[in-house]
Formats: C-alpha cells, sequence, structure tokens
C-alpha cells in the first residue's frame, strides 16, 4: 500500500496537467472557432452598424450645417458661434485663437493687456500655441479693450470689512 501510493500520487499529477492541458485545448478551439464564425458572420453586423452610422451621420451634418448657418451671425456686436465680440479684429482672433478651445473659454475671462499677454506666453509654452507675429499686438488690443477685469462680466470683490460676520450654530442633539 505504501509502495503503491507514491505512484498513484504521480499518476494524479499527470491527471491534473492532462486535464489542464484540455482546458487550454478546449479554449484555443472555442477562441478559433469564435474567430471563424465571426469571420463568416461578422461582416453583417458590420454592415448594419456602418449603416446607422452613415445614417446619423448624415443627419448630423445635415442639422449643423442649418446650425452654423444660423450661428455665423451677429447679435448685439456678439459673434454667436464663437462667443466672442465682433469687431474689425474679430477675423485674426478667431483664426488664432479658437483652434484649440472654444472662444467662450476667452469670453469667460477677464484681464489687463499684461495679463492677456501672459496668458498668450503661457500658451506658447505649454500648450503649443504658435508665434503670433505682426497679429499679436491686435489680438492683444481686441482682447484687452473687450475683456478688460472693469467690465462687468463678474461680480464685485467682496468688501471684507462691510461684511456682517455671525457665528452659525450647530445643533447638537
Ligand atoms: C495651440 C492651442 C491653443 C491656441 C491656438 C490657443 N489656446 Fe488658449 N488654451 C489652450 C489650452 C490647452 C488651454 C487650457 C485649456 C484648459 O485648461 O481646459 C488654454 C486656455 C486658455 C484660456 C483660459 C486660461 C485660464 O487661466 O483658464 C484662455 C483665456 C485662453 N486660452 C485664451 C486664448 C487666446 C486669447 C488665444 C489666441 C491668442 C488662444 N487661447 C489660443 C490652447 C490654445
Amino acid at each position: 500500500m505504501s509502495k503503491n501510493n507514491p505512484n498513484s500520487l504521480q499518476n494524479k499529477t499527470w491527471l491534473k496537467v492532462f486535464d489542464s492541458f484540455l482546458t487550454t485545448l478546449k479554449a484555443i478551439v472555442f477562441l478559433i472557432f469564435g474567430t471563424l464564425l465571426y469571420g463568416i458572420f461578422g461582416h453583417h453586423f458590420d454592415f448594419n452598424f456602418k449603416k446607422n452610422d452613415v445614417a446619423q451621420k448624415s443627419t448630423r451634418t445635415y442639422n449643423s450645417t442649418a446650425i452654423e448657418e444660423d450661428w455665423d451671425k451677429v447679435e448685439n456686436g456678439i459673434h454667436l458661434q464663437t462667443g466672442l465680440v465682433h469687431d474689425a479684429s474679430f477675423d485674426i482672433v478667431r483664426a488664432n485663437c479658437t483652434a484649440c478651445h472654444s472662444g467662450k473659454l476667452i469670453a469667460q475671462n477677464r484681464a489687463t493687456r499684461e495679463g492677456w499677454l501672459q496668458m498668450i506666453r503661457w500658451m506658447q509654452e505649454t500648450q503649443g500655441l504658435w508665434e503670433l507675429g505682426v497679429n499679436e499686438p491686435k489680438i492683444l488690443d481686441y482682447l484687452a479693450e473687450h475683456y478688460a477685469p472693469e467690465e462687468t462680466g463678474r461680480r464685485a470683490n467682496i468688501d471684507m470689512a462691510a461684511v456682517e460676520w455671525y457665528i452659525l450654530e450647530m445643533e447638537e442633539d
């Protein structure tokens, strides 16, 4: 008995190895079969997806053209599509400043000419903004004029001295 034990143990180990080999084999066969099935029938799905894509794209283009036409308008001095003030320098600003982000990001910000210059330098150093060349002073004039800190885009700073402070009482049960 004690002599047979090692043998049967060995057999068991061998069986385990064989079993896991079979499992691997099954997995491989399953994969191959799946790939084959996809190869044979897959194009049906692809075909449907593409059809949907095309259908979606065409409606979208249709809509967005209509919207763009509508948006390439100026109302109350604001170019609707970019949200930027429309004046003589607008085209330059649009060409140089709305390629990477929305014009609304610009319209939301206020700064002095110096502040705008710093933002431009920051984008040139870290974000890949190109040299603006002869357009730079024009763009800076535009920004400093329309997006200066004094404008009413932001609420006034809180006058800390004028605020009446009170202690918020926490209720304790
Ligand atoms: C090459 C790409 C690129 C171009 C062109 C570009 N910017 Fe930017 N700008 C960025 C990136 C990137 C950010 C960071 C956006 C973010 O934080 O989501 C940014 C941020 C800003 C901000 C927000 C800064 C802040 O503190 O939150 C302003 C304002 C701005 N840009 C103005 C401009 C102006 C004005 C121009 C034209 C002179 C311009 N950008 C052109 C890439 C560009």
